[in-house]
């Protein structure tokens, strides 16, 4: 099996190395062989070749069978590109084309549950290719004198319906809940999107639907996490919502991400490039190597592996070893080398 590694920038060669090492671990460990081929992104490769993402990577990409992103991005450099040629839309959003499910579980480990809280454990699965990151028309014109800038927001009814599937499928392997999330009350897109969710339940009689405006469910997450289980919603209000998970699960350094839908799917953590941590060794790799867990799973097909990374990282987080954003009382502080050095030892001994 081979895997096209972009470490990427800031902190994501960091947190790259520490994913690699726990799939070198598991693959001893399950007799398991992975190809792993290390390409440039990002400003990484607008250094080395002059673009985000150069021709010979997104070839690559097609010819692998999953593709680890780190991250990308540089705020201060970014500023002086116009944002096409940004490392955002030029790799990030161009490397997601086809991928049209974005996974992002949302788990705080129950031993990390404040007393009296509960830990949440939600999926949520945002739309990727459409929606107003996507829409088409976008730019800038001067009216009247007036500059003026737009985005399109558009959603079709099989774009819709093609999530729509993924997600209650998940949801019937799960608690068997969706609450799909819109504005319906405002968007013609989120009109659009509610029926289109209604229809696609009646396949799945088996799963209770609640539909509810993001306004509304943003504070419901974080007030009554145990209320959700699957969330389905559109590109922008994932994107928001699941930053707002990161603050469930503790830190952003905890949520993976899975893009899957097209030929080969792409693994990244939820978190950005951090510049103002990078090269300190204290950024948390949670994020990364639940992300190569979820690459395992989604992207090749093996599950048993994927479990056994969670089960070290969960192991290592049990022994109370933490990194500096989710250090609590009585565990230990460690850096992110020593986190990663930590799971490859549960990886290996148990
Ligand atoms: C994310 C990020 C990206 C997004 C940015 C970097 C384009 O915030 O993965 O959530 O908005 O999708
Ligand atoms: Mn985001």
């Amino acid at each position: 099996m081979k895997v096209v590694v972009l470490p990427g920038d800031g902190i994501g060669a960091e947190v790259t190395n520490q994913a690699v090492k726990a799939l070198r671990a598991v693959a001893r460990r399950m007799e398991l062989t992975f190809e792993t081929t290390e390409l440039p992104v990002g400003w990484a490769a607008i250094d080395e070749c002059g673009q985000a993402l150069p021709p010979f990577v997104r070839q690559a990409c097609r010819q692998h069978d999953a593709i680890f992103l780190g991250a990308v991005g540089l705020p201060d450099r970014d500023q002086t590109l116009p944002q096409e040629q940004r490392p955002e839309r030029a790799a990030l959003l161009a490397l997601r084309e086809g991928n049209f499910a974005n996974l992002r579980p949302i788990w705080l480990p129950p031993c990390m549950a404040q007393p009296g809280h509960p830990a949440a454990d939600m999926l949520i699965f945002r739309e990727l290719n459409a929606g107003i990151y996507m829409g088409g028309d976008r730019g800038r014109r001067r009216t009247d004198g007036v500059v003026e800038a737009f985005d399109t927001m558009r959603y079709s009814v099989p774009e819709i319906e093609r999530i729509a599937h993924l997600a209650f499928e998940a949801a019937m392997e799960r608690r068997k809940h969706l609450c799909s999330i819109d504005k319906a009350n405002i968007l013609a897109t989120s009109a659009l999107w509610r029926e289109t969710v209604e229809g696609v339940s009646a396949r799945y009689p088996e799963v209770s639907v609640r539909h509810q405006l993001v306004d509304s469910a943003a504070p419901a997450m974080v007030q009554h996490p145990e209320q959700f289980d699957v969330l389905l919603t559109e590109n922008l209000f994932g994107d928001i919502l699941s930053d707002l998970g990161g603050v469930l699960a503790g830190s952003l350094g905890m949520l993976p991400t899975a893009s899957i839908g097209g030929d080969v799917g792409l693994f990244e953590p939820a978190h950005g490039s951090a510049p103002d941590i990078m090269g300190q060794d204290i950024a948390n790799p949670i994020a990364a190597i639940l992300t190569m867990a979820m690459l395992l799973e989604y992207g090749l097909d093996l599950g048993p592996a994927a479990h056994t990374v969670r089960n070290a990282v969960l192991g290592v987080i049990e022994a109370g070893y933490r990194t500096v954003d989710i250090m609590a009382d009585g565990c230990t502080q460690v850096g992110t080398t020593q986190f990663g050095d930590l799971v490859v030892e549960q990886i290996d001994t148990t």
